[in-house]
Parts: structure tokens; sequence; C-alpha cells
């Protein structure tokens, strides 16, 4: 799978009893290997977007496509597995498992896999770790981490299966600049080394400048800037 692509995307959500619209007419494709920013004043609807494109959530109207497949023509199972297998999501607050050690938050996705094997696994989620610096931080719980060593085990989760297309939501939002810049340095080099195209929001400017594309929501809309 190697292109998500919206065709006249729609988005609205229901407040008390009235419609109220986020997103209209939206039109983008993102091919493997891109490195793409959505900014955007709050509330303009960047998380709507990433999580309609991460197949998250559905359109209220429009066309999205994974690869040649229609979103909306998938069984939840085979969106399930797009997901699983294809994509990886960084939340804005990192919903790491509270009950689950680092390491084991890491290896969950790959238990899903139908290839699970655990010592395959477990040498994979140590060597991402290391090279994450978090290989200390192994059996901590997440409470005990920093708020940059939390945003990092979210990114070793996202992308321990290996996905082609890495969604962030905001990843430095909560950051201060010094653990900010260390993150937004990892993400793009993790983009380059394991080949995952980067769809992120972000409103830090100079974040989203170093990505090849640039986009803005405002009044609904999606512009290249
Ligand atoms: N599930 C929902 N139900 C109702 N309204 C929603 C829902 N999700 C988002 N919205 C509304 O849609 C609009 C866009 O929200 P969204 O979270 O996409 O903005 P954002 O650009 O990500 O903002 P921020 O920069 O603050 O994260 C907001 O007005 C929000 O209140
Ligand atoms: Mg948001």
């Amino acid at each position: 799978m190697n292109n998500i692509s919206t065709n006249n995307i729609y988005k609205s959500f229901k407040h008390n009893e009235e419609d109220m619209l986020v997103l209209e007419d939206i039109n983008i494709s993102i091919n493997h290997g891109d490195k793409v920013a959505i900014t955007g004043e709050s509330g303009a609807g960047k998380s709507t977007l990433l999580q309609i494109l991460a197949g998250l959530d559905s359109p209220s109207n429009g066309i999205i496509k994974f690869g040649n497949q229609e979103a909306n023509l998938l069984s939840s199972i085979e969106k399930s597995n797009l997901r699983l297998h294809s994509f990886g999501f960084v939340y804005q607050f990192h919903h790491l498992l509270e009950d689950l050690t680092v390491f084991e938050n890491v290896l969950l996705p790959q238990e899903l896999m139908p290839s699970y094997k655990y010592s395959d696994a477990s040498k994979k989620v140590n060597d991402l770790l290391g090279q994450l610096g978090l290989k200390s931080r192994a059996n901590f719980l997440p409470w005990k981490l920093s708020g940059g060593e939390k945003q990092r085990v979210a990114i070793a989760r996202a992308i321990i299966n290996n996905p082609q297309f890495l969604f962030l939501d905001e990843p430095t939002g909560n950051l201060d600049i010094k653990n900010a810049n260390l993150v937004q340095d990892l993400i793009i080099q993790i983009a380059d080394e394991y080949k995952v195209a980067l769809i992120l929001s972000t409103h830090d400017n100079s974040f989203a400048q170093r990505m090849d594309k640039i986009y803005k929501i405002s009044n609904r809309n999606i512009i290249e800037v």
C-alpha cells in the first residue's frame, strides 16, 4: 500500500441535534516516502483529518482510498489489519497503557501480528528501545517517564510493525524546546531510516518547515502553503 488519497471529503459532527461542519471538500494525496505537515489554528480540524487519513474515523461524505481500495468498502477486520500492518499513530497525549511497562507497550502491536514469535519480537523491541535511548527505561511503567520519554515510547510503539505511514498528532506539542528538538530530530531520522511516510500535525513552524510539503487547514478547507 503506497498511497492515501481523499476525494471531496467532508466531515461534520452532531452537536445539539445540529451538524457542525469541520472539514469541507478536502482533496489530498500522500505517497509512501512523503513528509507532510498539517498546520492550522486550534480547532481547525487537524486531528480530525489525521484520524480520517489513518482510518480511525470515517468521513461524513466523500471518498478516502488506501492504495486502490475505497475505505468504505473495507470490512472492519480489513481496516484493522491495514492499520496493524501499514499505519502507526502517535497521539498528542501518547496514550500509553499505564499498566504495562515500556517494553510491553512497544511489544503489544507485535503480539497482534499473525507471524508473532516472542523471541524475535522481544529482540526487535529491545533494539528499537536502544536506538531511541530508552534501554534503561524498558521495565518502567509509563508514569515514571518524562514527557519526552513517553513520546519516544509512543513513537517506538507506532513503528515497531514497520508501517508505511506514520501519523503523529502534535508529537512535540507538550514538550520543552530541548526535548521537542530531540524528538523532532528522532522522528525525521526514523522516517528516513525506516522509509516511512510522515503525516504530522504541528503548531511549530520550524518543525513544519522540515517536511517536504506543508498544508494548512483554514475555514474548513485545506491548502498547500
Ligand atoms: N468527536 C467529536 N464530536 C464533536 N465535535 C468534535 C469531535 N471531534 C472534534 N470536534 C470538533 O471539531 C473541531 C476540530 O477539532 P480538531 O480536534 O480536529 O482540531 P485541531 O485542529 O486538532 O485542534 P488542536 O490544535 O487544538 O488540537 C473542533 O471544533 C472540535 O470541537
Ligand atoms: Mg488536534
